[in-house]
């Protein structure tokens, strides 16, 4: 894919048809370890174990209306194609963690993309699902929550063009804050 936010917007719709009503995502990236790593991890109904062995291989999928399941094996191919790796955990029941390592510098490593627009169209495509976002770059970090901006408003839906503007800006924002060289 021509940018990592959209495998991590793939990534997530796996943990909403798990039923995840929680999904926390991780994006942390050091120029000095020349590192960019990504992690989403959800409280969905889980994998069981048999299946988690060859989840990432491509031409896996439970489901019906295409034969292949690329969304994961997509992003390991990309992770491992950058010197980094690729990992799934899961417990039943409990939930999963997917992670994905690149270096940072590698050539063929795709940009991250927009992640204001990405937050936006996860919060959209989330439903009463809550989302947890952290990203760190050098030592400087950036957290939302879906769940303090509902308290704050007093709303139980985000799904609203006011409220997902104010999202946009707010990532836009917060990550121009700490991208920036200090
Ligand atoms: N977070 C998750 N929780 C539970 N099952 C998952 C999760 N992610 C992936 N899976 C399972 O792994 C399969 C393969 O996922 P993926 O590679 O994204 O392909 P696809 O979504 O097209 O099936 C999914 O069909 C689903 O059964
Ligand atoms: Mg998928």
């Amino acid at each position: 894919m021509k940018e990592l936010s959209l495998h991590i917007l793939d990534i997530t719709q796996n943990s909403i048809r798990a039923e995840a009503m929680l999904i926390s995502l991780t994006v942390n990236e050091s120029s000095a370890e020349n590192n960019l790593t990504i992690v989403i991890e959800d409280n969905g109904k889980g994998i069981p174990a048999e299946k988690l062995q060859t989840i990432a291989d491509p031409f896996v999928t439970s489901r019906t209306t295409r034969k292949v399941g690329l969304g994961l094996s997509l992003f390991k191919a990309a992770a491992e194609g950058c010197d980094g790796f690729f990992e799934i955990t899961s417990i039943l029941g409990v939930g999963t963690k997917v992670t994905g390592s690149f270096r940072r510098d590698h050539i063929d490593r795709a940009p991250l993309g927009n992640m204001a627009d990405t937050i936006v169209t996860m919060v959209m495509s989330f439903g009463e699902a809550d989302l947890f976002y952290e990203h760190n770059c050098n030592q400087q970090k950036f957290i939302m929550d879906t769940r303090e901006i509902k308290e704050t408003l007093g709303v139980t839906s985000l799904n609203e063009l006011d409220i997902l503007n104010w999202i946009r800006e707010f990532v836009k924002e917060g990550l121009e804050e700490i991208m920036e060289e200090k």
